[in-house]
């Protein structure tokens, strides 16, 4: 018989830790979605996920904001399939939409470094957007390199690696029903 998955161990052997059990995560993505419905009313905002890691976080947000709204999706990557960045972000897939005069709302799963970010600031920034604004589910502020205002910041998290939720370890684990801490 074949051993037991990562994912197994994860839930049911208590391998990994919850940092953000899934109620939690519910309640303040309810809170974040609030909030943007009441600055955005009017606005007809443009948001656009960052993949593979927003697509969880982007389903749930969405959901929670009640105003017309468009989706598009842009793929970076700079940690590859490994635990520290690579201090080099590629896009492997382009904006579709055209930004120009829209109110922009950026989703990213977690703000690490701060390097993705510095670098979609100058992309989008360059296709001269109405406004440009931040929301990221996760936070490691004593890791920031490349520091920038957040509009909406979900949780501030220790300076841990964390999986699941949309997060990866060597690209599994992102279906983890929770964020999780990986020791
Ligand atoms: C992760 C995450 C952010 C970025 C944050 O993406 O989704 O986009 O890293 O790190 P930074 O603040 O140091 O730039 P990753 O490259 O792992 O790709 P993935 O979303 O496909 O997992």
């Amino acid at each position: 018989m074949a051993g037991k998955s990562i994912f197994e161990k994860a839930v049911y052997d208590g391998d990994f830790r919850v940092l953000i059990p899934k109620e939690k995560l519910q309640e303040r993505i309810a809170e974040l979605g609030r909030e943007i419905t009441a600055d955005y009313r009017g606005k007809d905002p443009i948001v656009i996920g960052v993949l593979n890691g927003c697509f969880i976080f982007i389903a749930d947000l969405v959901r929670a904001i009640e105003i017309d709204l468009e989706i598009d999706f842009i793929k970076l990557s700079s940690y590859g399939d490994e635990k520290v960045s690579s201090g080099r972000v590629k896009v492997l897939k382009g904006i579709d939409a055209d930004l120009t005069g829209r109110h922009v709302l950026v989703v990213e799963d977690i703000v690490d470094t701060g390097l993705s970010l510095q670098y979609m600031e100058q992309m989008f920034a360059a296709m001269k957007p109405a406004s440009l604004r931040y929301v990221t589910l996760l936070y490691k502020k004593d890791n920031v390199r490349y520091p920038r205002h957040i509009d909406y910041v979900g949780f501030e998290i220790p300076n841990e690696f964390v999986i699941g939720y949309g997060l990866d370890y060597k690209q599994l684990l992102r279906n983890l029903p929770a964020v999780y801490i990986l020791d």
